[in-house]
Parts: structure tokens; sequence; C-alpha cells
């Protein structure tokens, strides 16, 4: 499992480490705001040179284009084996940065330093990496963990409060599937802007999981709470006009509510637990109307998952607050079924 520093302490390893490793070239790759926001900020705490290379951000660029966007600069920059890439932003340049990383030149060393909390308490932990292809996300990407991540949460002092929120479908994903003092915290939970201490739990649940299962052949898969449906909604989301999109973790939120009575209907939660998960939820998150034609494209994507096998869709659901169970198989039907359950829930 890769290190995770906290503050201070991963700039105080990362100076260390590039003076003994004296790397031939340090790449910092962040996104167009991060490039504005964060990079100064790093500047001023380390103590090496380093070169930087800078993507679009959001969703709608993490593809193949931006990938080989990142290759050609890292030739252009005569990048060698013997170099290292810093990636600096939330899940999109974490998880392109790393898979450009992975697989230039046959494969550098990465490290994380996450700006958005999404990227902080999630994306830049597991050494998950890839690209969205043809409009369905993660399609193309590999495996390997960062040799380390530093979370330091003085970056989200200029995050907006949209994109914290966005985070916070995370913190929430944690809460329900694996803590449940977690997610007791969470019902009385006001601030937007989580402490330390809820960040370095949700950190601590990951590390413990991926440790398990890197490659995500079992328990790993719990991590997914939510996110079956989640990122079919966020994909078809990416197809309306800039407005009407939906952040990673505001699609999670409608995913984890579908997924509730999922739960209820397939593996016994206590209906009053689900009904509370869900009124929860729909008081922190944004949760739009789900029309019979939106809900036809997403079943669409829904089909392409990558946890499905056979054509039959796998879901993650829960026994309980904090027990989840993984590839349990769900039918269109009942897809539909959480469909109406939701659109019911939009009117109570
Ligand atoms: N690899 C994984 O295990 C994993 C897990 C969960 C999510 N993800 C992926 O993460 C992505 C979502 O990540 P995200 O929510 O961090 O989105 P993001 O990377 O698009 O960042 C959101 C926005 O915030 C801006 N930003 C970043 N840091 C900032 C800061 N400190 N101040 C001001 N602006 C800042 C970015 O430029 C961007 O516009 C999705 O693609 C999702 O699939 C990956």
């Amino acid at each position: 499992m890769s290190n995770v520093l906290f503050r201070g302490n991963t700039y105080q390893y990362l100076n260390k480490y590039c003076k003994k490793i004296a790397f031939s070239k340090v790449i910092v790759v962040v996104d167009e705001n991060t490039s504005k926001i964060c990079l100064p900020v790093f500047e001023n705490l380390v103590t090496f040179d380093f070169d930087y290379i800078e993507i679009k951000p959001g969703e709608a660029y993490k593809n193949m284009i931006s990938v080989q966007n990142i290759w050609q600069k890292l030739i252009d920059l005569e990048v060698d084996r013997n170099s290292l890439i810093i990636n600096l932003g939330g899940g999109v340049v974490t998880d392109m940065g790393g898979f450009a990383a992975l697989t230039y030149k046959r494969g550098l060393p990465y490290i994380n330093i996450p700006t958005t909390l999404l990227g902080m308490v999630d994306a830049a932990i597991g050494g998950k990496t890839g690209v969205d292809f043809n409009g369905l996300k993660n399609q193309i990407g590999v495996i390997q963990e960062p040799l380390l991540v530093g979370i330091d949460p003085v970056y989200l002092k200029t995050l907006p409060q949209r994109e914290c929120l966005s985070g916070m479908g995370e913190v929430y994903k944690y809460g329900f599937m694996a803590d449940a003092k977690l997610y007791q915290t969470l019902q009385s939970y006001k601030d937007t802007y989580p402490s330390d201490e809820v960040i370095k739990r949700c950190v601590n649940i990951k590390k413990n999981i991926v440790s398990q299962d890197l490659t995500e052949q079992g328990v790993r898969k719990t991590l997914n709470f939510g996110h079956t449906l989640g990122h079919a909604i966020e994909s078809y989301f990416l197809t309306k006009p800039e407005a009407q999109q939906l952040r990673h973790g505001e699609a999670v939120a409608i995913g984890m509510i579908m997924a509730l009575y999922l739960s209820h209907v397939k593996t016994g939660l206590p209906e009053e637990v689900c009904r509370e998960g869900q009124l929860l939820l729909k008081s922190r998150f944004s949760t739009p109307q789900l029309s019979d034609e939106d809900q036809k494209h997403i079943i669409t994507y829904l089909k392409h998952d990558k946890k499905n096998r056979h054509d039959t869709l796998q879901f993650v659901l829960l026994k309980n607050i904090g027990q989840a169970v993984w590839n349990i198989t769900v039918t269109t039907d009942e897809v539909y079924q959480a469909f109406e359950n939701y659109q019911r829930l939009l009117y109570t």
C-alpha cells in the first residue's frame, strides 16, 4: 500500500526523497485551475526544481486526447525513465496523470497530491488510473499505486462549495458501506468543508480495503456502493448542456439513493434505515427529476458497467449500515422500480 502522508509531512518527505533520488526531471501535472490556484502554494513548499504540464479541467477532458497531449509534452521536455510525475489536482488530474505516467516509456513512478475533497478521500488513493472512452466512464486504464499520496487540506480553502459537496458524496459512501459511526456523525453534520478527522477516517477505510484487494476481485468492490448507477447517471448527464451536468459525487449520491432502495428489497436493509438514508441524501444533494426518457438512457449506460457479468447487472448493496455485500444480481425491472421509488422520494 502506498504511503499516505498529511499536511506538512508530505513536503518534508517529498523534499528529502527528491534530493536523495536525484531524478533527471520532476514533472508536475496540473489542470488550468490547479495551475493558477494550487501550483503557487505547492511551489512555496518544495525545494526541488520541476517543470509542469497543464491540461484542460473537468470530466469532459478526461480522455485519450488529453493523455496524448501529456505524452507529447513529456517527449518535448525530454523526460526519461529516471523521472518522476507528481499529479497536483482533483480526480481528473490524478486519474489521467497517473495513467499517462504508467504508460509513458513503459512506466514512470508517480505521486498524487489531491487538491479536491473527492481526490483526498478517494480518487488519489488506491492506484486506479485511466480515462473515459466513447462516453463511458473509466473504460481504459490500469491499476498501479502511486509512490506516495500527500493529503494537504490547505488546498480546500479555494475549492468551490459545489466541488466540496461532490467530495462529500464519497464521504457519505464510506459511512453507508463501511462505518456506521461515521454515518451517525454525518447525520448531524452541517459543514461543507470536513474536518481533518473525517478526511482521515475515509482515507483509512480506503487504505484498509485496497490493501486487502488491490485489483478488485472481492472486497474492493464494496467501494463501488452507489457507483453502478452513479457512473451511468454521470455519463448520461455529460451528454447534456454543461449547466445540467452533474459532478461525480452528485451522481453517486443519486446512485446511493437508488441502491438503498434496492438494498431494502434485495438484501434486507430495514425499511426505516433505507428511508432515513434516502432522506438524508436528499436533504444534502441536488436530486434532479429523471424522466422516462432519462431512465431509458441511463439503463443503456448501466449495461456497459465494468462490474456486470454475462449480461446481468451486478450491484453493491447493504444488509445494514456499514455492512456491504457485492455481486448482487439486479434485473432491469428492479432498476426501473428503483427509479420509481426515487421519483416518489422527490415529492416527499
Ligand atoms: N481513481 C479512483 O479511484 C477514483 C475514485 C473516485 C473518483 N474518481 C474520478 O475522479 C473524478 C472526479 O474528481 P474531482 O471531483 O476531484 O473532479 P476534478 O478533478 O474535475 O476537479 C473539480 C474541479 O475543481 C477544480 N479544482 C481542483 N482543485 C481545486 C482547488 N484546490 N481550488 C479550486 N479549484 C480546484 C478543478 O480544476 C476542476 O474544475 C472523476 O473522473 C471520477 O471518475 C476516481
